[in-house]
């Protein structure tokens, strides 16, 4: 008696076999490297709730992106921590300023080798931590706001970005970027939309990452954990108002809203592994409860299966290294 008729199992049986019939694979192409350049320092520091993740000196900032286009890494996004910060933000459109520096020495070192994009966002930048301006009520002032990020989005293509990343979660950023970049002649300067941005309690390392003046939230702004429908109707105004990309973000607790994103999106669709999601795998790892490296490789894959074209992750020069010594 031949039973059972079907045995899936067949084609799990070795290495090879498994990796013939393998549905999704990592390419470094598919990466996207986070990095974190701050003024005023000689030295990297280390981030504590991100073990391995440093806010750079404009030198060492040019080194991980070396490193990252050596080894494949396909899109490279800057942030930036300045020194002085004040209500609107003003240090973001400042062409010596931090971030718009470290667009132009990594646009330097790596030419048209890796994407280079860069966050147009104004928390890292003003004194009370929000991602854009404030009313006299102390309510974030959309369409003021609005002004401001058209402005970022010059400065950073000329500072020599690619590709901007608007991240407020401000209604009609997308528009008014874009109508901005090609106010100024940068009509090829593309926009790599952060659509479906919730407000999460994982992006807690960042905040440490970007010495975050904020108290409080951006629940007014960035979406509500508990919305699937409204993440389509964000990604399709986002479309409407000429997003070259989209993005979901956080990744790991909303993979179901990135397959949805995914399906409805006609272009293509980035997910953001935020800190939170890198810092809970580093600390598992080093208490020993979980395999790192296997760990590390699985998240970023089911990421990609569960339809992500592209991932930003702070492992992706670490994980390109794998792929290029043959370990994935
Ligand atoms: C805002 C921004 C944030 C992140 C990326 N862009 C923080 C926030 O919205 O509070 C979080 C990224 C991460 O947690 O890794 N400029």
């Amino acid at each position: 008696m031949a039973f059972p008729t079907h045995r899936p199992r067949r084609l799990r049986q070795t290495a090879a076999l498994r990796r013939l019939v393998a549905e999704t694979r990592l390419h470094p192409a598919d990466l996207i490297l986070p990095v974190f350049v701050r003024e005023g320092l000689t030295e990297p520091v280390a981030i504590t709730s991100m073990p391995g993740v440093v806010q750079h000196t404009q030198e060492t900032l040019r080194r991980a992106a070396a490193e990252a286009a050596e080894l494949g890494v396909g899109g490279i996004m800057l942030f930036g921590i300045p020194e002085t910060r004040d209500a609107t933000g003003s240090a973001s459109l400042d062409p010596e300023g931090v971030l718009n520096r470290g667009i132009r020495g990594v646009k330097e070192e790596v030419g048209a080798d890796v994407v280079v994009m860069s966050d147009l966002c104004l928390d890292e930048f003003t004194d009370h931590g929000h991602c854009g301006v404030l009313t006299a009520d102390g309510v974030v002032d959309n369409d003021a706001t609005l002004q401001i990020y058209g402005q970022m989005g010059v400065a950073q293509a000329e500072a020599g970005a690619d590709m901007v990343g608007p991240s407020g979660m401000m209604d009609g950023q997308v528009a008014v970027i874009r109508q901005a970049l090609d106010d100024a002649g940068r009509q090829d300067t593309a926009i790599l939309a952060y659509a479906a941005k919730y407000s999460s309690a994982f992006y807690g390392p960042f905040r440490e990452a970007v010495d975050s003046q904020l108290t409080g939230d951006r629940k007014t702004y960035q979406m509500d954990p508990a919305n699937r429908r409204e993440a389509l109707l964000e990604v399709s105004l986002d479309l409407d108002e000429g997003a070259d990309m989209v993005m979901v973000k956080p990744a790991m607790s909303y993979l179901d809203i990135l397959r949805d994103v995914a399906e409805a999106s006609d272009v293509s669709v980035s997910a953001y592994q935020i800190s939170g999601e890198y810092a809970m795998i580093e600390a598992a790892a080093a208490n020993g409860w979980i395999d790192r490296d296997a760990a590390v490789a699985e998240s970023v894959l089911s990421i990609r299966r569960a339809g992500a074209d592209t991932v930003l992750t702070y492992w992706a020069t670490e994980l390109a290294r794998w792929i290029k010594e043959g370990r994935l």
